[in-house]
């Protein structure tokens, strides 16, 4: 994990394994990150693996989520020979999930936040992250702390979303906030929120004083960004953005990589997620997003982006 200086946020619903190869084609050093996996999902379907993956994804972290530290120890244990590197989602602000004391309702736990570690520590050989917020709200900060009981306890690294629960994804992630992380641990620290440009991962880094990045939505419709900043950080060139043309290039695989995995109809459904991330250069982009998100076959898909493509030429001229 020496030299990862870019991680792939892990995104429930988005970063599948179509999603992961499109930033794989291009980013090769890029830490990928599978959805979340619920711990007690797997001990339940008698580790069935819910999670597809593929061996061209390397490096690959599996991100668990649970509150029973001997599940998330069985649970990492199970993983330990697929992944690369394991991660613990200390940082998830739904309420389904943290009723269950999961996700970002740790932070208000760190002893048991510290015996999970433990115990998942005691049976893996890859290394383990954690992901976490800055702290429950405005009035709970306490990001500082928490990371040192971590590594007291035995990760490897973390991820920051430089956000409180309570914020949820509202207002802007505080990047400088992080800074106060220096000094206070040895492990590295990688700084998450708001990244969508090589532009941002520059100011988030200097900000930040982190060793790293994190990036989850800015990947979405633009999966290269991760080789562009990974291209800056060896060369110290930015390279051109890319094009409507480009974007539609991908996206039109990316729709059949999702029609490949699970059918015309659920796949076609699956990608309506995307097309505002996509097309969002567009003029008039969420009045075709609007048409999109109704259309169900794949052919149709692709006849409209087309269209949207050809005006978009016409238009540019
Ligand atoms: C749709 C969606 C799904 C997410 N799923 C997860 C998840 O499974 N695990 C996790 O740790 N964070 C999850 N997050 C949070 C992101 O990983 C990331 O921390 C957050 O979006 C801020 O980073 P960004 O601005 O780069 O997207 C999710 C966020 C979104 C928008």
């Amino acid at each position: 994990m020496k030299n990862i200086k870019i991680i792939q946020a892990p995104l429930a619903g988005i970063s599948d394994i179509v999603y992961r190869k499109l930033i794989r084609e291009k980013s090769k050093e890029t830490l990928l990150t599978t959805e979340m996996i619920s711990s007690e999902a797997l001990d339940k379907k008698k580790k069935t693996l819910i999670i597809e993956y593929d061996k061209c994804e390397y490096p690959l972290s599996f991100q668990l989520s649970g509150h029973k530290p001997h599940i998330m120890a069985q649970a990492a244990k199970f993983l330990n020979e697929r992944a690369s590197c394991i991660d613990i989602n200390f940082g998830c602000p739904v309420n389904k999930v943290v009723k269950g004391t999961d996700g970002a309702a740790m932070m208000r736990n760190p002893k048991l936040a510290s015996d999970i570690v433990k115990a998942i520590k005691d049976v893996i050989n890859v290394p383990l992250s954690a992901k976490f917020r800055l702290g429950w709200s405005l009035d709970e900060i306490n990001f500082v702390e928490f990371a040192k009981t971590l590594e007291e306890a035995g990760v490897d690294f973390i991820t920051i979303h430089a956000r409180t629960r309570s914020q949820m994804y509202s207002g802007s992630a505080d990047w400088e906030k992080l800074a106060q992380l220096k000094g206070e641990i040895k492990i590295p620290y990688f700084a998450n929120g708001d990244i969508k440009s090589v532009q941002d991962a520059i100011n988030c880094l200097i900000m930040s004083g982190a060793q790293g990045i994190s990036i989850g939505r800015g990947l979405m419709g633009n999966p290269y960004l991760a080789w562009h900043i990974e291209h800056y950080f060896k060369t110290g060139q930015i390279l051109e953005e890319l094009t409507l043309e480009e974007k539609i290039e991908i996206l039109k695989r990316h729709i059949e990589g999702e029609v490949q995995l699970r059918g015309e109809k659920n796949g076609i459904k699956f990608m309506r997620k995307f097309y505002n991330f996509y097309i969002s250069s567009v003029r008039d982009a969420s009045k075709y997003r609007q048409v999109l998100v109704r259309i169900e076959t794949k052919e149709e898909v692709l006849r409209v982006l087309d269209e949207i493509l050809s005006l978009h030429l016409a238009n540019s001229r």
